[in-house]
Parts: structure tokens; C-alpha cells; sequence
């Protein structure tokens, strides 16, 4: 049996394994947005409660209709799910990939997705010593056995980030080679200037393109669940629309995505945030002896830090602070870990407690 993976966010069990509070524990391991559930979203929720009364409309044609609205594209060209995730399983038993190449590390659900669906799973391995970027050698490991290609941009964890002119001279390089691209846009929202970036853009041009979208992060509904995957490809889409199974999305979570695409106030108090606070904490995390930061693209900081004992993470817990350490992810050690950028006073509480840690020990 399949196990569960490990993920940032989970809470309840740090909770219950210390006897404390959840409310208590500051949670950096889940990249949500600080800001919260959307005004307009807590509203339609509370004049709208009712509607859980009745079967969602098993098609979600509004939904779609607002994703399709707010990307300027075909409305066949969208599926929508139970968040990000059950698209990546979705896609994932639609394509029949018999060998697939995703990046190590990178967000586990890809390798559990593509291996429940009997795909040979192949690793490009990053490299500390360049920035886990994605250098020269990566196009020699498209050779002619790969054919399914997946690229998280950002990169979670490492929040690398690749683009469009880039990502454009891969998708060009798989069509060649006959390799179907996935690029996976989960947190795109919170990178300066992403929405210049999306590979939705090149949708109408390219069948062997899916793009995975989350709501989940951006507008912080993770209980809630949304997501939808963007691609031209009918034949795919048709496969998955009829694998899936009925009302996956609850009728709140369908509202949600009617509403918050909507709420320009809100997405623009999120970019201004996020402007804020990534060069803060990004500048404050390097300047602690022995961590070194990554450049962060997103709303998170990948960093390393001293040897490979997984330290940080317990002792910022005996002080409520969660952190992910990334020891779990293949090809990274306990040295590594992520941590969610959150609102001012939060980070400062956060890069206060490193600091009595790291000084102090
Ligand atoms: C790259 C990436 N894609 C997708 C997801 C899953 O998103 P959702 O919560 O919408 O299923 C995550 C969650 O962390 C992620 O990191």
C-alpha cells in the first residue's frame, strides 16, 4: 500500500506529539498566504452556506468559466479539481507515460502520481554546487526513452525558477523528441511579474503542454481545495474528465474559485506583501552565521544549514516554531530546509528565535 507522504503543514501531528496546542505552534512548513481567507470569499461563503444543500453542478461551468475568463482562454481547455492534486493524479493516469523525468528534488506527489501509474520514474539530480539550477546537462537526460517531462516553476522546495524564453526552449526541445511537458505553476502567483511568465500563454500552440495551477496557496484556502489544469490537448482532457469521479470539488470550494479570481484588491494586497517581505527575510536569514539562503522566487526560502542532523527543526519546535526540514526529499540532506514567508512580525519572531538558537548554542 502507498503510503501517505510526508508534506510541510502538518501540524496536528507536532501537535499531538508535544502535547501543544496547534493554535500555539507558528507554522513556517506550509506556504500559504499570511493574509488569510479573502474578505469577498468569507462573505459569498457566509449569504451562500446553503448551497451545500444541493449537488454541485457536476461540470463546475461556472468555474470554469471564471478560470477560463481570468486566463483568456478556450473553456474546453480546462479541468478543474480537489486542489492541485488530484490533477497531478489525474494527468498523470491519462497520459500512459511509460517513462517519465522529473527533478530531484521536487514536490513529492509528482513521483507517487507517476509511479501509481505504472510509469518508470527518472531523477535529474540538482546540484548544490550551482544553485540546484537546471544547467547544460539537463537536455542530454531527455534522450529518446523519456517521454513525459515534469517541471514544477518554481521548483518546490528549492524555488528555482525558469523563465518563459527558457521554458520555451524545452517545450520546443520535447516536441522534437516527441516528450509531453507538464510544468506545474502552484505558487507562479506570488513571483514578481509571473503572470508575464505562465506557459498558459502558449497553450493554443502547443498540444503535448499542461500547466497545474493551485488556488490553495495564493488565496489560502487549503482546507478548502482548489485547482485546475490548463492544456490544449482535447484527447487528455477528454480521458480525464471521464476517469474522474463525480463532485470532487465541494460546492464552497467551486464558489471560492468564482469569487477570488475576481478580487483584484486582494491579489494586489498579496503582491505588495510578498514585494515587502521576501527581501527582508531573505536578507536576514543570510545574515545568520552558518545559513546560507537561496534566492527566493516565491512566497518561501530554501536554505542550508551546518551539518546533517536535522537540528534546526527540534529546537525551533521547543520554541513553537515550525520549520520544513527538507531531509525527506531525494537528494536532499537534514542540512536543508524551507521556510514559508509570512507576515512581518512572524519573520522577525522567526529569524529572533534562529538567531537565540544558533548564538546561544
Ligand atoms: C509544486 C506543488 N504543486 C502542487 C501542490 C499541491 O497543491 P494543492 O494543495 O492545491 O493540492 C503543492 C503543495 O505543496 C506544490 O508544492
Amino acid at each position: 500500500m502507498m503510503k501517505v507522504a510526508k508534506h510541510g503543514g502538518n501540524i496536528y501531528e507536532v501537535a499531538l506529539e508535544r502535547g501543544i496546542e496547534m493554535e500555539e505552534i507558528l507554522d513556517f512548513s506550509a506556504n500559504i498566504n499570511p493574509l488569510g481567507i479573502p474578505d469577498s470569499l468569507k462573505e459569498a461563503i457566509m449569504d451562500n452556506i446553503h448551497i451545500i444543500e444541493r449537488y454541485p453542478d457536476p461540470e463546475y461551468k461556472e468555474l470554469v468559466k471564471a478560470i477560463a475568463d481570468y486566463h483568456g482562454v478556450d473553456q474546453q481547455w480546462i479541468a478543474v479539481g480537489n486542489g492541485a492534486t488530484e490533477l497531478i493524479f489525474a494527468l498523470a493516469a491519462s497520459l500512459n507515460s511509460k517513462n517519465s523525468l522529473i527533478l530531484a528534488p521536487t514536490f513529492s506527489e509528482y513521483e507517487r502520481a507517476l509511479l501509481k501509474a505504472k510509469s518508470e520514474v527518472h531523477y535529474y539530480y540538482l546540484k548544490e554546487d550551482n544553485g540546484f539550477q537546471i544547467d547544460e546537462g539537463f537536455k542530454k537526460m531527455l534522450n529518446p526513452e523519456i517521454d513525459l517531462l515534469v517541471l514544477c516553476n518554481p521548483n518546490n522546495p528549492t524555488g528555482q525558477f525558469l523563465k518563459r524564453q527558457q521554458m520555451m526552449e524545452i517545450l520546443q526541445h520535447c516536441r522534437e523528441h516527441g516528450i509531453r511537458l507538464v510544468v506545474d505553476e502552484a505558487f507562479i502567483d506570488f513571483v514578481e511579474g509571473g503572470e508575464m511568465e505562465t506557459m498558459i500563454a502558449c497553450m493554443h500552440e502547443y498540444n503535448h503542454l499542461y500547466v497545474i495551477r493551485a488556488l490553495t496557496k495564493f488565496f489560502a484556502i487549503p482546507g478548502l481545495r482548489l485547482g485546475y489544469a490548463v492544456t490544449s490537448n482535447e484527447n487528455i482532457l477528454g480521458r480525464i474528465r471521464d476517469n474522474r469521479e463525480p463532485w470532487s470539488i465541494n460546492s464552497l470550494a467551486a464558489l471560492a474559485g468564482e469569487i477570488v479570481l475576481k478580487d483584484k484588491t486582494y491579489i494586489q494586497a498579496t503582491k505588495n506583501w510578498i514585494g515587502e517581505e521576501k527581501d527582508n527575510l531573505f536578507k536576514a536569514l543570510n545574515a545568520i552565521e552558518g545559513i546560507k539562503a537561496y534566492k527566493p522566487e516565491a512566497n518561501y526560502i530554501f536554505f542550508s544549514y551546518g551539518k546533517s542532523d536535522n537540528c534546526l527543526k527540534e529546537v525551533l519546535l521547543s520554541k513553537k516554531i515550525l520549520i520544513r526540514s527538507c531531509g525527506n526529499y531525494k537528494n536532499l540532506t537534514d542540512r536543508f530546509y524551507r521556510v514559508a514567508i509570512k507576515d512581518r512580525a512572524s519573520n522577525e519572531k522567526l529569524i529572533q528565535a534562529l538567531k537565540e538558537v544558533i548564538y546561544e548554542d
